[in-house]
């Protein structure tokens, strides 16, 4: 498969779970892949078992410094970048009530701001090097409306998707698409963390939150990392060119919009 063939890829937080998925995909598909992530040891054993096209990169997007030092890496590694998915995140939940500066602040750090300011330094790479480009956010249904109990989260994904529109309709001149994909309930390490969120404030036991979030998605199940990885590629594949601005929900039939 050669959809990617020969492009330069980054992906934040792809240590594990959904990045990782793209990442394995995208190298499938002919890409080098930069697996860049806070957790620098998982990355590089992520990186070992992808294969040679992927390369371990230590970011925090939380950091200018960490942004511009791993765009930096990515170009001496592979010459340019081509394509930056902007996938790390954080999930947090509390009544409204409970909710804390500390938690706000961070999940809009990591979420927003860092999915803003990596979009911009890969922007401004891209830029320069003329030959347009690709950049996908991942957004979620959470960003869609909102909930009970995920009040920051929720508004953090909604300002996901409002700032693809805005930075996929100001770069599309330079040949940069920049879309979003809005996955439902994910399977996987994040879930674990999630569930156990639930668990705490609807005084359930433990797993329960996962079931009951996996029997109410009209496919019938929770999506798994690799439910997801087509859309990945399509939108950063030639095949999106005329693509700008969308957040595509893949979840399900959780959400229509
Ligand atoms: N899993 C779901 O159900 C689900 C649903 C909708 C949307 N999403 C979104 O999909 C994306 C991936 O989700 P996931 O389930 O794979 O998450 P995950 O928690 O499994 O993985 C997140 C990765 O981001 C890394 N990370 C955390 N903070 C970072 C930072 N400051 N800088 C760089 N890396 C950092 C972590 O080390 C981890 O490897 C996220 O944007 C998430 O909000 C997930």
């Amino acid at each position: 498969m050669t959809r990617l063939k020969g492009k330069s890829a980054l992906i934040t937080g792809s240590a594990r779970g959904i990045g990782r998925a793209f990442a394995e995909a995208y190298v499938a598909e002919g890409a080098t892949v930069a697996i860049a992530d806070i957790d620098l040891d998982r990355a590089k054993v992520t990186a070992a078992e992808i294969g040679p096209s992927a390369y371990a990169v230590e970011m925090d997007v939380t950091s200018q410094a960490s942004i511009d030092a791993a765009i930096a890496a990515v170009v001496a590694k592979a010459g340019g970048l081509d394509i930056l998915v902007n996938n790390a995140a954080l999930f947090d939940l509390a009544p409204i009530v409970e909710i804390t500066r500390e938690s706000y602040d961070r999940l809009f750090s990591i979420n927003v701001a860092g999915t803003l300011f990596t979009m911009q330094a890969a922007a401004r790479q891209m830029i320069k090097q003329g030959r347009g480009g690709k950049i996908i956010n991942m957004a979620s249904q959470a960003g869609r409306r909102g909930e009970a109990l995920v009040a920051i989260y929720c508004a953090t994904k909604a300002a996901v998707i409002s700032l693809t529109q805005s930075a996929g309709l100001n770069l599309i001149k330079h040949g940069i698409n920049v879309n979003a994909i809005a996955p439902g309930v994910v399977d996987g390490e994040h879930w674990e963390g999630v569930d156990a969120l639930f668990a705490k404030y609807e005084n359930r036991p433990l797993g329960e939150k996962k079931k009951l979030v996996g029997a109410e998605v009209p496919f019938g199940r929770m999506g798994t990392a690799e439910d997801l990885t087509g859309m990945a590629v399509f939108l950063a594949s030639a095949e999106s060119n005329y693509v700008v601005s969308q957040t595509y929900n893949v979840d399900g039939g959780n959400w229509m919009s």
